[in-house]
């Protein structure tokens, strides 16, 4: 009989260095309260709207790739380390249409794109192959709150510049980069990251001026840091936008961006979450280098998952599919505002979102919002939930992480979970004001 040791009572000295640094999700401990709670309304999942879910146009796609046994034995097998080529045709004109560049344009060649599994794993094999211990990431503070416990786990630091409207502080850019040089640490920085639309989580977008200025700013740099400083692009959101907002183009449309840009982007929030179909942009050398480390991890994506997104964006259904989501989260978007003119005090600021799924607010100063505050635990008693702003901002700014914030999802919640969460938030607010 093999011997089993109670879990924590082991020592982790013999596992890797990544097992013996890596912690625990914070998105695992909210998504405990959710079960410890069942009547908890949680504005902090980031899942996507479960009723507008593709359900009739994938019932229609399976059984159109399914019609004849030589397609289904085609989908059924594995496919080609890279992703389906014609999914990687479709997903390269689908981009350099939103960018409203001409098909033809080399940065948007298929050659140049790798499909994951979600977007995620496009950054964690981007993070396999750039970083070693003690490397430098800049980031936008709040950034991606996943992305921070990758790097975690990676040994990786942060250097955080703070997000405007607009996007990352230019001023504070540089003056991050310059300090870098002056310390010798300039050579340790890799990379830049932005999740330039509709930002998990403040909902910012970063303007195509600043894409600009940030793409000039750090590539002055690469001089003294003797190596490429890339940028990457997390579009994850991109395809989310209110049918208001007028389309922004991506960094890959600059003019000497096609070496140092790495754009990613996905089909999981614009279709369907469980369908783990992302994808990235990526310049030479690197993209031979992700194809072994992606051959290492599973061979290519779900070649039968992949069949399910080419068809929906060869037959229109993708499309279509993007315009009615687009309309309901707008909707969507709306009912939480009104509802937070209507239960939040004057004192809490919220920005309006454009696209995507999130509401980000600021309590008063003296209010904090993290998962021991008064206020986290009056919202659990209350029975609901958001995201914590201090999950969101990279190490480098401990033990000053600012502490007023809250992500707000409108994402998953009904109509009425949506009113009766911001009336329960609301109220623990005011208590705590
Ligand atoms: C900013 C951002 N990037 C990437 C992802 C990963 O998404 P997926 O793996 O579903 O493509 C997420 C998921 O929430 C996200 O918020």
């Amino acid at each position: 009989m093999t011997k089993k040791f109670p879990p924590g009572k082991q020592s982790n000295a013999h596992l890797s260095e990544l097992a013996q640094r890596i912690e625990a999700p914070p998105i695992s401990w909210l998504m405990d309260q959710k079960l410890k709670y069942p009547d908890l309304i949680s504005l902090a999942a980031g899942f996507t709207d479960g009723p507008s879910l593709p359900v009739e146009e994938v019932q229609k796609i399976f059984k159109s790739i399914t019609r004849t046994k030589k397609r289904s034995m085609e989908i059924l097998q594995y496919g080609v380390g890279a992703g389906r080529d014609l999914l990687r045709d479709l997903t390269a004109s689908n981009t350099a249409k939103l960018d409203e560049q001409d098909a033809n344009n080399p940065a948007y060649h298929s050659d140049r794109i790798l499909i994951t599994h979600g977007s995620q794993q496009f950054l964690y094999l981007l993070s396999e192959a750039l970083f070693e211990k003690n490397d430098i990431v800049i980031l936008e503070a709040p950034t991606y709150f996943v992305y921070l416990g990758m790097l975690q786990s990676f040994g990786v630091q942060s250097r955080s510049i703070p997000m405007k409207s607009d996007g990352m502080d230019i001023e504070h850019l540089k003056a991050t980069l310059e300090s870098l040089k002056k310390s010798g640490r300039l050579s340790s920085v890799k990379l830049l990251y932005l999740v330039s639309y509709f930002q998990n989580p403040t909902g910012y977008s970063t303007s195509y001026a600043k894409k600009k200025a940030i793409l000039k700013l750090v590539r002055s740099y690469e001089k003294h840091a003797g190596h490429p400083i890339y940028i990457l692009e997390d579009a994850a959101y991109r395809e989310l936008k209110f049918p208001a907002t007028p389309e922004q183009p991506s960094m890959l449309s600059l003019p000497h961006a096609r070496d140092r840009v790495i754009y990613s982007s996905t089909y999981s929030k614009p279709f369907a979450t469980g369908i783990r179909v992302g994808y990235g942009f990526v310049p030479e050398p690197l993209r031979t280098i992700l194809l072994r480390i992606k051959g290492n991890h599973d061979f290519g994506t779900a070649n039968l998952l992949q069949a399910v997104v080419e068809e929906a964006l060869r037959s229109g259904l993708y499309s279509g599919h993007v315009h009615q989501l687009q309309a309901e989260y707008a909707k969507k978007s709306e009912w939480m505002c009104q509802s937070i003119r209507k239960y939040f005090s004057s004192q809490v600021r919220w920005n309006h979102p454009s696209g995507g799924l999130y509401v980000w607010a600021q309590a008063p100063d003296h209010v904090s919002t993290g998962p021991d505050s008064r206020l986290f635990k009056a919202c659990l008693k209350e029975r609901v939930m958001y995201v914590p702003g201090s999950y969101t901002y990279g190490e480098d700014l401990t033990p000053n992480k600012p502490d007023q914030s809250m992500r707000i999802s409108y994402g998953s919640a009904s109509r009425s979970e949506i009113q009766k969460g911001i009336k329960r938030l609301g109220a623990a607010l005011h208590a705590a004001e």
